[in-house]
């Protein structure tokens, strides 16, 4: 097609308002799709997100619309709306021209719609907004509308109603997606760029990459330059999602949006943001690329069961060419061996890393509890002060030259129920939170701003908003900088020993009590030993709490009585089992599950 009859747009939306749906409605739309052939949710298809019912990965189909007896050339980008994802959805941005705003009519704006918007605006990108799910009993689509107005500055009467579910509107917006939305930019005769906006890995075929044209023409047979990587490679197979991959011989021209094929063995060649560019005609400058997101949370992986620390490596690696937006790097620890630490945009998008490490690359992996980065102050070799950043608390330096300690701060925007307002307003100081303003929304919801500690809302902070608001309240946030406040290092003692992998920095004022709680969960998790464990926290060589494991006798099948013999056998099989699960600390057995006790706030 000609850039005049194609039209690039994504759909962003908040979290459970129809993104998906909707788009799966719009390839039916198109005649993509037979209705009896149409699985749920076709764009969501990794297992993991029909399992979750989230979208984790954007995805891009083509589809052509018939618009005032004329073909247009539809190319759209599903994209994310979970907090942990935004980084997925400016991807998505950087490749369109226009974002389809999906707005709940049972429930009207949320954070995350407030929030992508912010991202589309900044984008330049031209708007249209639909109110979807019309067809529910509880839908106020004029009152939505209204909504999108007041809040969000779109114009009420620009406002499409659909329902996903049942196609109605459907069509309405792919006419208005062609007739509101611009045709792409770009000059088709000047030198190639090209956007990567996405990858995945395949066994066969290598790295495929997924790419917007922003300039120049590219064809099968054309030698390739990543700009990034400085490495060149032969287009062997050019393609469009239909919504699978398939295959073209013609040119791609600017404006156009697919997928390459050209052998890549070599994942760190293909980096998403690069600008890919012809090795003959180079041009002069990559395109602007991506604001690579800084990760917050921290964990380590290491190898457990049968996996060897080389399968979880090469595990790592290739699933790092389809998300790059968690980092990793080898790291020894005493009592866990050799792993990785890897670094999160936010705890889902560790759980979903974990998880997707264990499903595609058939690893399985002991996870060591998340922390965030640290700033330190520390006092240099010729008495100087510098500023180092920590992923571990391991890691502190001597208390003694340690300076500051100082931890990411994120500004919280929290639409909720008016009636829970006080629930969450105490909930947030409780985890050391500042006011900074409250906001009306609409007749029931309000719109509370506080900066709160990144590490006091990273565990459960987010279900306790969610139970607090019979699951209406929604959050966003951003971290906005490092502050300082009385935080301390806590060192555990199993039997006199410090473990490291279960050292936490805490504030003071909480210290006690979470010490006291972590060795109440320690005392739990590790068995009764030949002798007596003492298990204590400390703060700076300061003991602030302390719990004994009592010993048991020599002989641990006295425990069935003599008597039963396959009981007998199924306990020291039991033990066997656990045993592989245990780290030895001293002379200590400590199963895996207890590095976790850390995360247990009380
Ligand atoms: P994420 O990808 O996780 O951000 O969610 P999403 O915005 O893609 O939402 P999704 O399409 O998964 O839809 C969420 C739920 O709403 C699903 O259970 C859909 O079946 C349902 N749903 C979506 N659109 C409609 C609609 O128009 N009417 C009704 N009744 N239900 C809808």
């Amino acid at each position: 097609s000609t850039p005049t009859h194609i039209r690039n747009f994504c759909i962003i939306a908040h979290i459970d308002h129809g993104k998906s749906t909707l788009a799966d409605r719009m390839l039916q739309g198109t005649g993509v799709m037979h209705e009896r052939n149409a699985r749920e949710q076709t764009l969501d298809n990794m297992d993991l997100e029909r399992e979750r019912g989230i979208t984790i990965k954007a995805s891009a189909v083509s589809v052509e619309h018939e618009y005032k007896g004329e073909t247009y050339e539809l190319n759209f980008i599903d994209t994310p709306g979970h907090v942990d994802f935004h980084y997925e959805v400016s991807r998505a941005l950087a490749a369109c021209e226009g974002a389809v705003l999906v707005v709940d009519a049972t429930q009207g704006v949320e954070a995350q719609t407030v929030a992508n918007l912010y991202k589309a605006v900044d984008a330049n990108l031209e708007l249209i907004p639909v109110i979807n799910k019309i067809d529910l009993p509880s839908a106020q689509p004029e009152e939505r509308a209204m909504q999108v107005e007041e809040v969000l500055g779109l114009d009420a009467a620009d406002c499409i109603m659909t329902s996903a579910k049942t196609g109605v509107g459907v069509a309405e917006l792919l006419d208005a997606i062609c007739a509101r939305f611009p045709e792409p930019q770009g000059n088709p005769d000047a030198p190639l760029q090209a956007l990567i906006f996405d990858a995945i890995y395949d066994d066969y075929r290598g790295v495929v990459v997924y790419f917007r044209m922003m300039n120049g023409r590219m064809k099968k047979g054309d030698r390739i330059l990543m700009m990034g990587a400085q490495r060149t490679y032969q287009v062997t197979e050019l393609g469009k999602f239909r919504p699978e991959m398939t295959p073209t011989t013609e040119a791609f021209e600017a404006g156009d949006v697919g997928y390459m094929v050209a052998a890549i063995k070599t994942l760190e060649d293909v980096n998403i943001g690069d600008t890919i560019t012809l090795d003959t005609a180079r041009c002069d400058e990559p395109l602007p690329g991506y604001e690579e997101p800084a990760p917050m949370v921290y964990c380590d992986f290491y190898p457990s069961g049968d996996t060897q620390f080389d399968e979880l490596r090469d595990a790592i690696a290739r699933l790092h060419v389809n998300d790059a937006s968690y980092t990793y790097e080898p790291t020894n620890s005493e009592a866990l061996g050799s792993g990785f630490r890897c670094g999160f945009l936010g705890m889902l998008h560790m759980d979903i890393i974990q998880e997707r490490l264990e499903r595609e690359g058939n690893v399985s992996i002991v996870q060591t509890a998340p922390t965030v980065t640290y700033e330190i102050k520390i006092v240099g070799k010729g008495g100087d002060t510098e500023v180092i950043q920590i992923t571990n608390p391991a890691e502190l330096p001597d208390m003694s030259k340690v300076k500051d300690i100082r931890e990411p701060i994120v500004a919280a925007e929290i639409i909720t129920p008016t009636s829970s307002i006080g629930d969450i307003m105490k909930l947030c100081e409780q985890r050391r939170g500042v006011y900074k303003s409250q906001k009306f929304l609409a007749d029931d919801r309000q719109i509370l701003e506080y900066d709160l500690p990144l590490a006091e809302i990273i565990y459960d902070f987010f279900d306790k908003l969610k139970s607090i608001t019979s699951g209406y309240g929604t959050m966003d946030y951003h971290v906005t900088g490092f502050n300082s406040d009385n935080l301390v290092k806590m060192d555990v003692l199993v039997n006199g020993n410090p473990v490291e992998a279960l050292s936490l920095i805490v504030h003071r004022s909480k210290a006690e009590f979470r010490g006291r709680h972590l060795l109440k969960r320690l005392k739990e998790q590790i068995d009764r030993h030949l002798f007596e464990i003492p298990l204590q926290a400390a703060i700076g060589g300061k003991i602030i709490a302390r719990e004994t494991i009592k010993s048991v006798g020599k002989n641990v099948t006295a425990k069935c009585y003599g008597g039963d013999v396959s009981r007998k056998r199924k306990l020291l099989e039991k033990q066997k089992k656990g045993k592989e699960r245990m780290k030895k600390v001293g002379s200590v057995d400590i199963p895996q599950e207890a590095f976790m006790s850390v995360l247990d706030t009380g």
